[in-house]
């Protein structure tokens, strides 16, 4: 296809906004999908979704679009993932693409969560045409957002296109304004194969399927290609475009955004940014600004029933070929036997994995605290990296020791600032900067990234109401006064509760843990110290008092039925239970007490 002829867009929205009705509206006007199978559609693009889990390409898709000049247009939508976890997975897709529709819900404004996007695409040199949803809404406001946008985000708004995506009111225009406002990509067709690697996901009948775009030279069916940076070679096997479902596809030329099979075991065997070449004719460099996804949080995740662990690991084993970006190894724990020690690129990341596996593979898991990567400076001279806690070698040898930091911006409404700057600061944060754009502020921070992973996120969202964006880069490692704290109930440590803290908030940190603790371990026959320590020293220290009475005393002895049905009540609970020493500690316990505030 001529490069002029080609346009290929992704679309920003704040969650709810409309990016999938409009998706779906863009496909049933240029006739890609016909009307009556548009339902069906959708159904095959849930599945699509429920095979990928995190990253979602349901809304990937090649459009045909004769445009009011009377020319046949190549329209390419690219699906992007929303999470910060992803950045660097949204970063690449939006440097295959040359421009971006800013979706915003003309009832509602620019809300926060879009901006991290937003401003990626701008980094991404895009062309930005904002188009105002939802306008058949008797609340909508389109001037008032418009205006919103040239304050907030700094685009001129003024050319905004306004729809219903759920009418089908304005969609001409969206296609009219994608020709005529976003510029086509650019690329030399007698170059050497240069394709980026945007996206991979492995699909039951057909293995890896990977997503490229190709920037110079033409990629065929049957080419031998070389992934650059990992050098491993194959053979094509398929090349199709996406309509939304495959459909083969003979050349792909610059400029254009495609699929293809090469039988790839594993999506790992695929980085996401890596440049695709020929075989033979290759590229001399690769496309700049490869990093491969490295997994910043660590956590142990072990089977609640130790029977389950060859489960666990067929399950894990299965989930990790579809997400390259997920590592794991075997862990033996005292406390709760065998299980993995896994990497996430971030905390919703970690919570994903683990929903799939109780939810798909109906596995009971335990998951110990997230940590962070650590760096210890030996006295030896040798530096270490620490993922675990429970592996932390005696302190009296380490010179010491170094933390991740990141530099977060967060945009967030005026009333709200406050809170924020006090959440930060609690979390050892470090102003950079504060503006204001419009009656939004901008504030930027150095953070340690251990303070970051446990629930910054969950808080700031709650103190916000939802309307703050955040957003970080890991800037580097940093020194600091980090000590590994330990939780001891009936004086047995309980590894899975260990964790590293700055020594200046051990004493809030362990006090909140055991207070916490103390509400979760259920009353026993005894009574039960439950303590916080470093190294020997006790810092926190709370006592769970012994059981006075048999429960189900209060029963008396004539009701039969309910003394059994509480017995069962509570044998039931003791499933979902660990035994440290002579005490059981609820699951619940280890998720709750690790959630601090
Ligand atoms: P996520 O998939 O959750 O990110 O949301 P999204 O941005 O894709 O939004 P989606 O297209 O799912 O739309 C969210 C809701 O808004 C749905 O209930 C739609 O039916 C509704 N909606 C979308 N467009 C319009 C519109 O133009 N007018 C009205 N009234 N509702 C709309």
């Amino acid at each position: 296809t001529d490069l002029a002829r080609i346009r290929n867009f992704s679309i920003v929205a704040h969650i709810d906004h409309g990016k999938s009705t409009l998706a779906d509206r863009l496909i049933q006007a240029t006739g890609t999908v016909a009307d009556r199978d548009m339902k069906e559609q959708i159904l095959d693009s849930m599945d699509i979704e429920r095979e990928r889990g995190i990253t979602i390409k349901a809304n990937t898709v090649r459009l045909d679009y004769t445009a009011r000049d009377g020319q046949a247009y190549v329209l390419n939508l690219i699906d992007t993932p929303g999470h910060v976890d992803f950045a660097y997975e949204v970063s690449r897709s939006m440097r295959a693409v040359e421009g971006s529709l800013l979706v915003v819900d003309a009832s509602q404004g620019v809300e926060a969560q879009t901006l991290a996007n937003v401003y990626q695409a701008l980094d991404a040199g895009h062309e930005i045409v904002p188009v105002l949803n939802k306008i058949d809404l008797p609340a909508a406001e389109p001037d008032r957002v418009k205006a919103q946008i040239e304050d907030v985000i700094g685009l001129d708004a003024s050319d905004a296109v306004l729809i219903s995506a759920k009418s089908g009111l304005g969609i001409p225009d969206v296609l009219e304004a994608i020709v005529t406002r976003l510029p086509p990509p650019k690329g030399d067709r007698e170059a050497p194969l240069k394709a980026m690697l945007v996206d991979s996901w492995y699909d039951a009948y057909l293995g890896v399927v990977v997503m490229i775009r190709v920037m110079d030279g033409v990629i065929r069916k049957g080419d031998r290609i070389r992934m650059m940076q990992t050098g491993a070679v194959y053979a094509v096997d398929r090349l199709a475009v996406l309509r939304p479902q495959m459909v083969d596809w003979p050349e792909l030329g610059p400029g254009e955004i495609g699929v293809l099979t090469a039988s790839i075991k594993q999506v790992r065997d695929t980085r996401v940014g890596d440049t695709i070449t020929h075989e033979r004719r290759p590229a001399d460099a690769p496309l700049p600004g490869f990093k491969p996804a490295q997994p910043v949080v660590f956590c142990g995740l072990f089977p609640v029933d130790a029977a389950d662990f060859e489960d666990l690991r067929d399950a894990i084993e299965k989930l990790a070929l579809n997400d390259a970006s997920f590592t794991f190894e075997m862990e033996t724990s005292a406390a709760l036997g065998f299980g993995f020690r896994c990497g996430f690129l971030g905390l919703l990341h970690l919570e994903v994995v683990r929903d799939r596996l109780e939810r798909e593979y109906g596995l009971d898991l335990i998951t110990t605290a997230p940590s962070v990567v650590y760096r210890l400076h030996m006295k030896d001279g040798t530096v270490r990296d620490l993922h675990n806690p429970a592996d932390m070698p005696d302190p009296t040898h380490i010179d010491h020791i170094e933390e991740p930091r990141i530099k977060a911006t967060i945009m967030v409404p005026d009333e709200y600032l406050g809170d924020v700057l006090k959440l930060c600061q609690d979390r050892r944060g470090i102003q950079l900067n504060l503006t204001y754009a419009g009656s939004r502020a901008m504030v930027e921070y150095d953070l340690p990234l251990n303070e970051v992973v446990f629930d910054f996120y969950d808080r700031l969202k709650s103190v916000t109401k939802g309307y703050a964006s955040f957003d970080y880069h890991i800037t580097g490692y940093r020194e600091d006064r980090l000590v590994k704290m330990q939780i001891l109930v009936n004086g047995e440590p309980v590894d899975a509760l260990s964790m590293m803290v700055h020594r200046d908030r051990a004493e809030t940190r362990g006090r909140a843990m055991v207070e916490k603790l103390k509400e979760l371990i259920p009353r026993h026959m005894f009574q039960i110290p439950i303590q916080a320590a470093i190294g020997g020293k006790v810092i926190a220290r709370e006592t769970l008092s012994a059981l006075r009475k048999d429960v189900t005393a209060k029963c008396y002895g004539g009701d039969a039925t309910r003394k059994r049905k509480l017995l069962e009540k509570q044998k039931a609970g003791k499933k979902r239970m660990r035994q440290f020493g002579k005490v059981d500690i609820p699951q619940e316990a280890f998720i709750s007490a690790l959630k601090m505030d």
